[in-house]
């Protein structure tokens, strides 16, 4: 929780090709997304919430602390399975300290929405990252319940903000398709009366709206023109506690999904994996690409579409990325850069804008990244283009990180089939989202590691 008072020291690493194709069955950590809600709405039901899978990431670790500071009970029970013992909506309590939410903009987002619609005062911050990180997109429609804020210029943290005693719902148009900024909306909407409505132009992930209705709450949704989803939430439901099982991670599944799709004659099959709709765009382009990528065993768990996903390496090609497939695959984009990186032809990934303003500049990181491992790439307005290299990847460089797990994991598997190795220059930021990356990985026949 510290991070920002007492850095640690960079962790730096190495992937070079491996010998040897990647082989082997595995599951990576819960789904992020999914873990933060559910210690979320956990704290906010009535009765103790019982959660299996939960990712044990700094991010998620950041909500259980936080929730703990307002009054709720999130605990680890044994081996993998984690209790949340809810005090009822409108039931917390302001904490005695700020909450620090470390890396974590899902913590933060979300977080506000709750506290939006509570009648007491909690001072907010993150890490370096974090704290650069816009939250305008927030407080804009959670002042509209009656929430009052104090930020720092540009709406950055650390801020504090100050609940509505007696909020007013809001019907919201979402300006940028954000679930993080939905959801923050319709957690505001738990402890307000009536009806809260958020209106997104463009689909984005419905775990919040799944998870609710999961814990008995009333909420709708219904397709307008255009393509977009209008979305009503009744006020005060009554939250009742729901055992929760959370799914693998796509957005970390991705990496050793295309790690195996890189390193020539590898077949990894990546179990229990949560294929929501709202998530598989980067599916889709792998398809789209030339990818043999199986969905195996399709099940529903605990209202979520759930897969095992196997992956064989083969030839990719170019591909041309749609830009309203963004919001179901943001996170995804730098991985999908570096198989862009090692298919024939060119690929472009349209409208981006979103991905500057995550843990890092992903559009620059990603740009200057591939450009210096010898990948000819242009950042064009919003849109990344891509042209694979006819061989292999040159590789060598050094990346660095700016506290973005995900750039950090994306580069690492660059190396696995680049010409000359990558270097990462700190891969701690990995603990946010995959902890026990490089041992998994290595498991399957990759070559990482860290360097003195
Ligand atoms: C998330 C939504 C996305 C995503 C983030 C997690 C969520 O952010 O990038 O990693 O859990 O709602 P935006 O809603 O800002 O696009």
């Amino acid at each position: 929780m510290a991070h920002n008072l007492s850095p640690q020291s960079p962790v730096p690493v190495i992937a070079a090709r491996p010998r040897l194709p990647l082989t082997g069955k595995i599951r990576v950590p819960g789904d992020k997304s999914i873990s933060h809600r559910a210690l979320m709405l956990g704290a906010l039901a009535v009765g103790r919430t019982e959660i299996s899978g939960l990712l044990e990431g700094e991010d998620v670790m950041a909500t259980a602390a936080a929730v703990n500071a307002l009054g709720a009970h999130a605990f680890l029970v044994d081996d993998g399975r984690w209790a949340v013992n809810g005090v009822g909506i409108g039931g917390l309590v302001e904490p005695e300290d700020l909450l620090d939410l470390g890396n974590s903009g899902t913590s933060a987002r979300l977080l506000l929405g709750i506290l939006a619609t509570h009648p007491i005062t909690v001072f907010v911050t993150g890490d370096a990252s974090l704290r650069r990180r816009p939250m305008g997109r927030v407080v804009a429609p959670l002042s509209r319940f009656g929430a009052r804020f104090i930020t720092r210029e540009g709406a950055r943290l650390p801020l504090a903000i100050s609940g509505a005693a007696d909020p007013v719902p809001i019907s919201y148009h979402l300006p940028v398709p954000s679930a993080q900024v939905k959801s923050a909306v319709l957690l505001a909407g738990l402890n307000t009366p009536g009806t809260t409505t958020v209106i997104e132009p463009q689909p984005t992930r419905d775990h919040t709206e799944r998870m609710l209705r999961h814990f008995g709450a009333t909420v709708t949704t219904e397709l307008v023109k255009g393509g977009g989803k209008r979305i009503t939430l009744e006020g005060y439901p009554e939250l009742a506690a729901a055992p929760i099982a959370v799914p693998g991670d796509l957005s970390s599944a991705a990496f050793p999904l295309i790690a195996a799709l890189i390193v020539p004659g590898s077949e990894v099959t990546i179990e229990g994996v949560g294929v929501n709709p709202l998530r598989t765009g980067l599916i889709e382009c792998l398809h789209e690409m030339g990818a043999d990528i199986a969905l195996l065993n399709e099940r529903d768990e605990g209202g979520e579409p759930v897969a095992d996903l196997r992956a064989r390496s083969g030839v990719l090609k170019g591909a041309d990325i749609p830009a309203d497939r963004a919001p179901r695959m943001i996170d995804e984009y730098p991985i999908l850069a570096v198989a862009a990186a090692c298919a024939r032809g060119r690929t472009v990934m349209r409208g981006l804008a979103e991905l500057r303003v995550k843990e890092s500049d992903r559009l620059t990181a990603v740009g200057v990244g591939l450009s210096a491992c010898g990948v000819r790439v242009v950042v064009e307005g919003d849109d990344l283009i891509v042209e694979g290299a006819d061989n292999f990847p040159a590789g060598g460089a050094l990346i660095e990180t700016r506290l973005d797990h995900r750039t950090a994991m994306a580069f690492l598997v660059l190396g696995l089939a680049a010409n000359e190795p990558v270097r990462i220059d700190d891969a701690a930021p990995i603990t946010t989202s995959f902890p026990g990356f490089l041992s998994l990985m290595n498991g399957l026949g990759c070559t990482m590691r860290e360097e003195a």
